[in-house]
């Protein structure tokens, strides 16, 4: 079957792919979109960089919040765009009354995440409209839209969306990030320019990942709420153990898969500490000063594993934070007399490499 799908396909991903998702937000939300309005990309990263090159010029402004997943600043520097930064709030959703000030001459595109990584924070469908009403160009990252943690469904700015643009994919979702199959949605008018922005990039996305995506989402609702159902699982074992161990959560993501540790206590760097938990301790996670510059005070981990993996991984953790805020208060262990108290594991006896893997 796959030896008819050996050439270039079409541009912006497979009709009966592109129908796929239209329905699906016929369904979901009741809108009528087009599918000429829709291309496939290479995961939500490639829609973002289509986006973004479309929007973004040398010496133009993208508005971003404070907090945010971090290859939005990466990739606005490779476009040359500078990124105004508007504070979050206690909720830590941008600060939708306050954004209207970051607004320049200079602003090109805003780019807002609901729900957030790392926060799991979600805007309300009332704020996702005046976000769109301000009279700039927004592109709306939903790739974790599909995976509330609670009852509430999540909003989605698709009734925005003739004017605007939306990114999401199926690797969150449907947990198949390696297929990289993700898809943009732009007004009418853009259809032509993000055709030719697609083309430049990458001709078309593979063409056996379609396929396959296209076969999943047959069975779409029951493959998304078993997901579902895994992840509110896992964060009510993830909360449990936590206090059971006297880990300090920083977070109550309204959705998605990511918990945010304190290790305030400490007093010590996030980032080296998380270079030591993958190194040592075959932990990932990712430090706060990653997501934003004011806060290395966090960790953030990826509940999204097997069950089973919680306990032993959050108690492997626990471990590692008592003795390293232990011995960061005696000044007479010095670093690498440090390292060489924490055993590393040796290749075979790493049985939970992915535990809580930093999946950004
Ligand atoms: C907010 C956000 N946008 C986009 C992406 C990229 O998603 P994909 O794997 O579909 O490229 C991620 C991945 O972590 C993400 O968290």
């Amino acid at each position: 079957m796959l030896g008819r799908h050996v050439s270039y396909g079409d541009i912006n991903g497979m009709a009966s792919l592109r129908h796929a998702v239209c329905r699906h937000y016929r369904e979901q939300f009741g809108y009528d979109l087009s599918p000429e309005r829709v291309c496939i990309t290479d995961g939500a990263s490639g829609a973002l960089t289509i986006a973004l090159a479309m929007l973004l010029e040398t010496g133009g402004e993208i508005i971003l919040p404070e907090s945010h997943y971090p290859a939005y600043r990466v990739m606005a520097k490779i476009f040359s765009a500078r990124c105004r930064f508007v504070p979050v709030r206690d909720d830590y959703c941008i600060d939708v009354e306050q954004l209207p000030r970051f607004i320049s001459s200079k602003t090109q595109a805003i780019l807002i995440n609901s729900p957030s990584n790392p926060h799991g924070a979600v805007l309300s469908a009332a704020e996702l409209e005046v976000i769109a009403s301000l009279g700039v160009p927004v592109i709306f990252d939903e790739v974790y839209q599909d995976l509330p943690l609670g009852d509430t469904p999540i909003p989605s700015a698709i009734h925005v969306a003739d004017q605007h643009m939306i990114i999401n994919s199926l690797s969150k979702s449907l947990a198949i990030a390696g297929f990289r199959i993700g898809y943009l949605i732009v007004p009418e008018a853009q259809v032509a320019l993000m055709t030719n922005v697609k083309a430049v990039l990458n001709m078309c996305t593979s063409l056996p990942s379609q396929l396959l995506a296209l076969e999943l989402l047959q069975h779409r609702d029951e493959l998304v709420g078993k997901h579902r159902a895994l992840l509110r699982h896992n964060w009510a074992m993830f909360k449990q153990t936590a206090s059971h161990l006297g880990l300090n959560l920083r977070s109550q993501p309204q959705a998605g898969f990511f918990a945010l540790v304190d290790v305030a206590d400490g007093g010590r760097d996030a980032m080296q500490m998380a270079l030591e938990l993958a190194q040592y301790h075959a932990i990932g996670s990712v430090p706060g000063i990653d997501f934003q510059q004011r806060d290395n005070a966090f960790l953030r981990l990826n509940f999204a594993c097997p069950t089973p993996q919680i306990e032993a991984g959050l108690k492997r953790l626990a471990n590692y934070l008592e003795q390293t805020e232990c011995l960061s208060r005696s000044k007479l262990v010095s670093l690498n007399r440090r390292r060489d108290t924490v055993k590393p594991f040796s290749k075979a006896s790493r049985p939970m490499k992915h535990f809580l893997g930093a999946v950004t």
